[in-house]
């Protein structure tokens, strides 16, 4: 039988079990995600005693964009496309294949776990598979897709990838379901509750992008791709754009309200910046007081940091710093140019935040810039406040280019709590002490929240126009281009 044939009849049995769960099967997705027609299969006549048509999964190669990509797409209809001896080999193999070539390797996720028939030999399995995640780590760009239950000890290969993208209503991911929640805990829940796209997109930050269907999730992943290299050997592909390079934006002139602590949506001026206002944030439902975004400016791929100052006045945080950590450090691994856009009144206070270790996430951010070697450009755009501006990406981290708007203030720390601090026992023996506070307040202001000694002292190359951003940010790109070396630097760690 050709192997056209043999797919077919697979797929049609296949069907008939994915489509009533509302699922599509391990073919119809590789047909998404690759490009047309570029699929070849590789084990397809890998078989074993119990399932003589093909085990659960289905391994090969294709393009993305013309650019080839390993992939493995578990089978649901197989066993619940649980990882026997036989399924393992065959993603290993694949895994392999994609380090020798150098290419991305993509999982697509749909399994109910070790192959309990099979006992520990499979959890032999996943483990070879867990180290070759390992190894792969800040090499190749490695992405899964959950689109079933991926559940007990088999979240963690997705936990050990680059990026994970989940669908709604099918997509779920626990070490342990909820009836051994309930039989532990008590608590009554769900599985989409314990570990749908609302429980690891917004709360735990396990997933990187929710998404409504799986037609979303694999075009998505599409376009993820063009933002990356193939491997730590290469830079990302350049895109030729119709977006000039010199485009002021006269509205950023006039963007940063008079009242320093009014929010503005720094999302906009991402957008200004971006060819064609075109960007891709990741882990955008999760950590919202700092974004993470793909971006393209001239056409090359930028990874882009920044705080927002509408989400908690854009406050460093346990999740923000850890979030953002990650995304540095993938970015660096992958020779992706970062720029960091900074308004941060500080790491946010708290017993709740010290206590969880603040001070180890807050690390992890400083870790991450520290050792980036890739070009990296900082924009103080507001405030950037002691060791939260040290944190995002300053000049004595290692930042190569570091601009401040005319509205930057950098500073030990904001007025009010500076004045409380140095004026305190004038404060106290004061009658009119609001009237003398707010006088001291505006003092200080005038004479630190603003970029002026940060710039007499070398600590910002340049106060620049806001309207100018995009061009000095891509000249200083430009003037970067061969910064740092292409391979291998380090892994992308899960933090
Ligand atoms: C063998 C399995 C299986 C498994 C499902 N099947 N999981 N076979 N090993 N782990 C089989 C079922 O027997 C069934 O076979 C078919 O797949 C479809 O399963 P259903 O239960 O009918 O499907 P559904 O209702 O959609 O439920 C899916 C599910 C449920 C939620 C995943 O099957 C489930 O809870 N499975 C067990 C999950 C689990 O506990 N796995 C082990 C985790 S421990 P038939 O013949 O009836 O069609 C683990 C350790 C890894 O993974 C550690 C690594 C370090």
């Amino acid at each position: 039988m050709s192997d056209d044939n043999l797919a077919e009849i697979r797929d049609e049995k296949a069907k008939k079990i994915q489509h009533p769960k509302g699922k599509l099967t391990a073919y119809e997705r590789l047909n998404l995600l690759l490009d047309k027609g570029s699929f070849s299969e590789i084990d397809q006549h890998v078989t074993s005693e119990e399932n003589p048509d093909g085990e659960a999964v289905v391994t090969g190669t294709g393009t993305i964009h013309g650019r080839p990509v390993f992939v493995f797409s578990e089978d649901f209809s197989v066993m619940g496309g649980s990882l026997g001896e036989v399924v393992a080999k065959k993603i290993l193999k694949v895994m392999d294949h994609a380090l020798e070539a150098r290419a991305p390797i993509i999982g697509i996720k749909d399994s109910g776990g070790a192959r309990i028939q099979e006992g520990i030999s499979s959890l032999y399995g996943y483990a070879q598979i867990f180290k070759k995640n390992v190894e792969a780590s800040g090499k190749i760009p490695q992405i899964s897709v959950v689109v079933g239950p991926s559940a007990g000890g088999a979240v963690y290969s997705p936990a050990l990838t680059d990026f994970i993208f989940q669908v709604k209503d099918i997509g779920q991911l626990y070490v342990t379901g909820p009836a051994v929640v309930k039989t532990v805990t008590g608590e009554e829940v769900s599985y989409e509750e314990l570990g749908g796209v609302e429980a690891h997109g917004t709360k735990s930050g396990v997933s990187h992008q929710i998404c409504e269907s799986e037609e979303q999730a694999f075009e998505e992943i599409r376009y993820l791709m063009s933002f990356l290299p193939q491997s730590s050997f290469q830079k990302p592909p350049a895109f030729i754009t119709e977006d000039e390079s010199s485009r002021t934006i006269e509205s950023l002139d006039s963007f940063i309200p008079e009242n320093r602590n009014q929010p503005y949506d720094m999302e906009k001026i991402i957008s200004d910046i971006s060819d064609d206002g075109e960007h891709y944030p990741i882990q955008s439902n999760y950590a919202l007081n700092i974004i993470t975004t793909f971006a393209r400016v001239n056409g090359n791929t930028v990874g882009i940091v920044a705080n927002q100052p509408m989400e908690l006045a854009g406050v460093l945080d346990i999740k923000a710093s850890e979030k953002a950590a990650r995304f540095v450090r993938f970015c660096d691994a992958f020779n992706i140019p970062i720029l960091t856009l900074v308004d941060v009144p500080g790491f946010l206070p708290g017993v709740e935040q010290e206590h969880g270790g603040i001070i180890r996430s807050g690390a992890k951010l400083l870790y991450a810039y520290a050792e980036a070697t890739v070009p990296r450009v900082c924009v103080v755009i507001r405030k950037a406040y002691g060791g939260a501006y040290i944190v995002m990406d300053s000049i004595g981290l290692g930042a190569d280019k570091l601009y401040a708007w005319p509205s930057g203030e950098i500073a030990v720390m904001g007025a009010e709590g500076a004045v409380d601090i140095i004026h305190r026992r004038e404060l106290t023996a004061a009658d009119n002490r609001e009237e003398l506070k707010s006088k001291l307040v505006a003092e200080y202001n005038d004479k630190f929240s603003n970029p002026d000694i940060a710039a007499q002292l070398g600590l910002i190359d340049n106060i620049i126009k806001p309207s100018e951003t995009r061009k000095v940010v891509i000249d200083s790109f430009k003037d970067l281009v061969n910064k740092g070396e292409l391979g291998d630097k380090h892994g992308n760690i899960p933090l």
